[in-house]
């Protein structure tokens, strides 16, 4: 097996659907991203997108398969490996928590600390690149309550930079931003060759940034490959029920996606 993320044969179910036992949630869902591959896992509400990315960021148990990150089991390791090693960025925005970005950037230092260790000066300026990296240094000592649901998204993905990962996860990460920013943060991810596994509801920006696209339908893979390879009008009729138009993007080529109507 290489580096980077391996899931394999993992199948998961919430407790309540477990008692009740009715088929997995997710079902035997084998994908990979090499190491420094960005991809995207795309899939209708409710297929199981968030699911899997929690099974694979040390959350959720699968209840068979594995998760396996530069030839690690995730869920065999301790959890400081993995929080040390997985950053994440959520789907929705934490509450509150009282702090200004910076101290919220510099809590993406934690698991590479112990107890009582204070910050170096090492510590320090990977948060200052990592502010700087998101547009958001101006604006270290606001407090995190008080910004726009975009900066808060980019000082959050601030505290992912900070904490150096081996493999990043973002569910939905242009939530809250505009269209400058939306192309800003993924262009800010991508330049950092991380092994990034995104779910992106937007297909035209996966088709972007993309390396290769998973798709995801009722808790099971049924597409994967290039963006080329995946975007299909048939593959969106089927998994997305609308009606589109699948063709080139005349600047760069990728597939561009224009909505008819949904089926
Ligand atoms: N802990 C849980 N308990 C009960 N149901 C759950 C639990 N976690 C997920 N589900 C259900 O599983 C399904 C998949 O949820 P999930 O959040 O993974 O979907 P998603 O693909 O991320 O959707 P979206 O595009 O809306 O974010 C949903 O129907 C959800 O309600
Ligand atoms: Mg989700």
């Amino acid at each position: 097996m290489s580096c980077g993320l391996h899931i394999h044969a993992l199948s998961w179910s919430p407790e309540q659907r477990r008692r009740h036992e009715e088929a997995h949630l997710l079902r035997d869902i084998t994908l990979d991203a090499a190491r420094g591959e960005f991809v995207g896992l795309i899939g209708p509400n409710g297929s199981g997108k968030t699911s899997l990315l929690r099974c694979a960021f040390r959350f959720s148990k699968p209840l068979a398969g594995s998760v396996a990150l530069d030839q690690n089991d995730v869920w065999g390791a301790a959890p400081r490996w993995a929080a040390q090693r997985i950053a994440v960025l959520l789907q929705e925005l934490p509450d509150d928590f009282g702090l200004t970005v910076e101290q919220i950037a510099r809590m993406g230092r934690t698991p590479h600390k112990h107890l009582l260790d204070g910050d170096t000066a090492e510590d320090a300026a990977i948060v200052a690149a990592a502010l700087r990296d998101v547009d958001m240094w101006h604006a270290r000592e606001r407090a995190f309550a008080t910004l726009s649901g975009g900066e808060k998204q980019r000082t959050l993905l601030a505290r992912a930079l900070a904490q150096q990962p081996s493999v990043l996860m973002l569910d939905e990460p242009t939530n809250h931003l505009d269209l400058r920013h939306q192309i800003d943060l993924l262009t800010l991810v991508k330049r950092q060759k991380l092994t990034t596994l995104a779910t992106i509801h937007d297909l035209n920006l996966a088709a972007a940034f993309c390396d290769r696209l998973y798709v995801i339908a009722s808790g099971a893979i049924v597409a994967h490959g290039t963006p080329e390879q995946v975007l299909s009008a048939a593959m969106l009729r089927d998994v997305f029920e609308v009606e589109a138009i699948v063709d080139r993007h005349p600047v760069s080529s990728r597939p561009r996606i224009t909505l008819i109507h949904p089926i």
